[in-house]
């Protein structure tokens, strides 16, 4: 079988898409590819690989090589879209502001509106190359177009993420918290193309808020937890949720959690009170010096093994295991697809991979 064919299988049997009806150079993502699916092309990919004998492998991480100047390109190709700077006739004033949230329905959107443009909406996905948050990139331009026309000069609140800067201390070589600032430096986002596209946008804005004038705020968020009410619940399919209800389903809890061993999550309804609270007093007026920045993290920390005994406890009394054992069983089970429902962290395999090789954040 020619290898054309070998792939074509390897993505009728592992995702939705017609391999038929696609351009070989296609990106699978703009036809709906997901994370899961990603996992099962590799796998197929892999098992094709080793009938061939040929004893290598892939990751998915291997698209993201050279990420560094797909970024530059890509943050090119945004700031080419800004508009050019024009005058405002109306000053803002909290009397006549008007609300703009992006992204409402989600875990964060759904606990607060203010009287600015916050832009909350993005694709939370840890498995997506950083081309294929072209669409998340785009709003930030249109957003920069859009208060540029506005008379009032409307103020965007960008929510940006802390995997953004992930790797601050080590391009750095710095060891005090990182700086509430815009980096220029390609190495600093993490390595998913979730952050590297945040990386992307928060650079984009800050251009415009020189170049073009409009008023710009980056915010980045830690990692949001559940409420700290009864109402509402940490989103089932996020990572650590995730990681509970796997390790109930493999009888096994991990004993670390890698480079996110040191927990400083922020509740999700704290968290939104303090969006609103940035986004309404921060600064209001344009500033040829940048767009300004806030990290939103919890300062009061712990580590998970000290959360280990209440998790292990509610889990019934799983194995306690190393996290590269865990992500080892996790693999084993990634192609029994049915037990997605009690086994979610298979479609979090990559990242679970990251984080037990210490390069996640
Ligand atoms: N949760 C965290 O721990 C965390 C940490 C750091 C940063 N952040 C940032 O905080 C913001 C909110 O996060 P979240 O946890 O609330 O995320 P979420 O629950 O996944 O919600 C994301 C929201 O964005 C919308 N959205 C996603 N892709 C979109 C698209 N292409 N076009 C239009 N709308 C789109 C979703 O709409 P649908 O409901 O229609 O899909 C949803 O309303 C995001 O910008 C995220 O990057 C979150």
């Amino acid at each position: 079988m020619s290898v054309e064919l070998a792939v074509q299988d390897i993505i009728a049997i592992s995702t939705d898409i017609d391999p038929g009806k696609t351009d070989l150079d296609a990106d699978l993502f703009e036809h709906g590819l997901d994370s899961l699916q990603v996992t099962l092309l590799v796998k197929g990919t892999n098992d094709y690989l080793s009938s061939l004998e040929r004893g290598e492998v892939i990751k998915t991480e291997y698209v993201a090589e050279n990420s560094e100047q797909m970024m530059r390109k890509l943050y090119n190709a945004n700031i080419g879209n800004l508009p050019m700077a024009r005058s405002r006739t109306i000053q803002n004033t909290s009397e006549n502001t008007v609300a703009l949230l992006t992204g409402p329905t989600g875990s964060l959107g759904a606990f607060g509106v203010v009287t600015t443009i916050i832009h909350n909406a993005w694709r939370v996905d840890f498995n997506l190359t950083v081309e294929s948050f072209a669409l998340d990139r785009a709003a930030v331009t249109s957003l920069v177009d859009f208060a540029a026309r506005s008379n009032f000069g409307a103020k965007i609140f960008f929510l940006s993420s802390i995997g953004a800067v992930a790797n601050w201390q080590s391009v750095s070589g710095g060891s005090e918290s990182i700086p509430e600032a815009i980096f220029d430096e390609w190495k600093i986002p993490d390595r998913t193309g979730y952050a590297q596209s945040k990386f992307i946008s928060e650079r984009v804005l800050d251009t415009a808020v020189r170049e073009v004038g409009v008023v710009g705020v980056v915010c980045r968020l830690g990692q949001i937890s559940g409420p700290t009410t009864a109402a509402g619940v940490w989103p089932k399919r996020e990572w650590l949720p995730s990681l509970v209800a796997s390790s109930k389903y493999m009888g096994k809890v991990p004993d670390s959690l890698g480079k996110l061993e040191t927990i400083d999550w922020v509740p999700v309804n704290p968290a939104a009170r303090c969006v609103v609270e940035l986004a309404t007093h921060s600064r209001g007026e344009a500033s040829r010096a940048g767009a300004l920045v806030y990290h939103v993290v919890n300062p009061e920390t712990c580590r998970w093994a000290e959360l280990l005994p209440i998790v292990g406890k509610m889990l019934g009394g799983p194995e306690k295991v190393t996290l590269t054992a865990w992500v080892e069983a996790l693999h084993e089970t990634v192609s029994q697809t049915n037990d997605l429902e009690r086994n979610p962290a298979v479609k979090l395999v990559d990242f679970f991979d990251n984080l037990a090789s210490d390069v996640y954040r």
